[in-house]
């Protein structure tokens, strides 16, 4: 039953992260290790994922770009817990997670509101899940409006509000869920530059006071490099990581950081891979 077992598996997480020995403190917070998958499709297997090795530690903010198609939501799907690998392992702090779901925080592709709940009670839904009495979840979640931008529209429903305001409740849900890391799939996907840019320095600040991990998929070559310590290429399907480079930038970021090196020449390696990973799906769609 996913409430309890929400509830039981952010629990046995937390007893993880604070239990933990010398040597699990050296693990990475999540690891992936071998994970394959494929989706019967018409008959036959399509592969989506192959042989893919990922690590964040803890605190790390980890981005994943790649081409469209080639199972980055699969992934994020496998380390949740709502889908499970074909074969390989999915490690949380050094323990082998056969049972995550509801462990990490997962803020999906889809912002996923429900139209028929104020914000304020979508805000509480996954509190709610883990069984939190309905008046503390509340009580937590205004608490939160203001930092969220979404002061004075506690009460609206998702309908009225914005792009950037509808993005900010689903993460304030996921948020207040209060896991130790945070999978975000394309979180600011539907927003103009402006918002999004906005968006991101909002990001920024919140990951830099909470201290969490996160791991944001995205298409935005920029936003992965200004946001992240380290971003994973990911081939075109069946994907697997194919470059992975760490963002030697000093924090905190700022923006005239983008137009300089390193910025300016770890967008052009990335891109160069993006782009390589472009032209070889290309010539096997022709061949
Ligand atoms: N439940 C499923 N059943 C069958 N096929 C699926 C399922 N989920 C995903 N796929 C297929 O797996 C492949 C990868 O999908 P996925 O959503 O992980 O890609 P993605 O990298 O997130 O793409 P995008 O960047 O467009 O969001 C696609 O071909 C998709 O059709
Ligand atoms: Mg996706």
């Amino acid at each position: 039953m996913l409430p309890r077992e929400s509830c039981l598996a952010g629990k046995r997480m937390k007893a993880v992260l604070s239990g933990a020995g010398a040597l699990a403190e050296r693990e990475p917070t999540i690891r992936v290790e071998g994970v394959s998958k494929e989706f019967a499709q018409n008959g036959s297997s399509l592969p989506v994922l192959e042989d893919v090795d990922f690590y964040a530690t803890d605190g790390e903010f980890v981005s994943i770009v790649g081409p469209s198609g080639c199972g980055k939501s699969t992934l994020l799907n496998i380390i949740a817990g709502l889908d499970e690998p074909s074969s390989g392992a999915i490690y949380l702090n050094g323990q082998r997670a056969e049972r995550r779901l509801g462990v990490v925080g997962y803020m999906q592709q889809k912002d996923l509101l429900l139209p028929w709940r104020s914000v304020l009670d979508n805000a509480i839904l996954g509190l709610e899940l883990q069984g939190v009495a309905k008046k503390a979840a509340r009580s937590s979640a205004l608490a939160l409006m203001e930092r969220f931008g979404l002061k004075g529209f506690e009460n609206e429903y998702p309908f009225a509000l914005s792009g950037g305001m509808r993005q900010r409740a689903s993460f304030l849900r996921t948020v207040l869920a209060d896991q130790e890391v945070f999978l975000l799939d394309e979180p600011f996907g539907s927003l103009d530059a402006l918002n999004r840019a906005q968006m991101q320095e909002w990001l920024l600040g919140l990951w830099e006071s909470l201290g969490k991990t996160i791991v944001l998929v995205t298409h935005d070559v920029d936003e992965a490099i200004f946001l992240s310590d380290r971003v994973y290429v990911m081939t075109a399907r069946p994907g697997r990581p194919k470059l992975v480079e760490r963002v030697a930038l000093p924090r905190p970021r700022t923006l005239d950081m983008v137009t300089q090196d390193p910025f300016v020449s770890l967008k052009a390696a990335l891109l160069a891979s993006i782009h390589e990973e472009s032209r070889l799906a290309q010539e096997d769609i022709a061949r």
